[in-house]
């Protein structure tokens, strides 16, 4: 059982790993980014989670960068080099941004399509508390 000291960790990512990013590639990519991550020796600021699905399959693969807030789309082995140099330099991959927390919810990148509502009355009754 691991047990990370995240105490210098500066990155948080989530790597989608439900069935239709593994489809995708999504083994290749987690392994990719954990990689580059070694390769740099950037292990202390940058922390890997694999995860099930996150619900936006259609945008496969998935990748998650927190505490910046954003969510990738289209993702593949061949974008961790330079996902982890943005990271690091504090730029993002914009082409690859599907949504990115503005402080009240998700923003959706334009060419991002919008998904299903799950509950449109309740979405309603949240935004107007914001
Ligand atoms: S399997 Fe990755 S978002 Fe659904």
């Amino acid at each position: 059982m691991a047990s990370w000291n995240l105490a210098n960790t500066q990155h948080h990512l989530l790597i989608c790993n439900g069935s239709s990013c593994k489809k995708e590639g999504a083994e290749e990519l987690t392994q990719s980014i954990r990689d580059e991550i070694m390769a740099k020796d950037l292990d202390s600021y940058i922390h890997t989670s694999r995860t099930l699905c996150n619900g936006r399959c259609q945008d496969k693969c998935v990748l998650i960068s927190y505490p910046d807030g954003h969510w990738y789309k289209e993702m593949t082995s061949d974008d961790a080099p330079r996902f982890i140099d943005s990271l690091m330099n504090g730029n993002t991959i914009a082409d690859r941004i599907s949504h990115t927390y503005n402080g009240k919810g998700f923003v959706r990148s334009e060419g991002t399509p919008a998904g299903k509502e799950k509950n449109a009355e309740l979405v309603k009754k949240v935004s107007k508390n914001l």
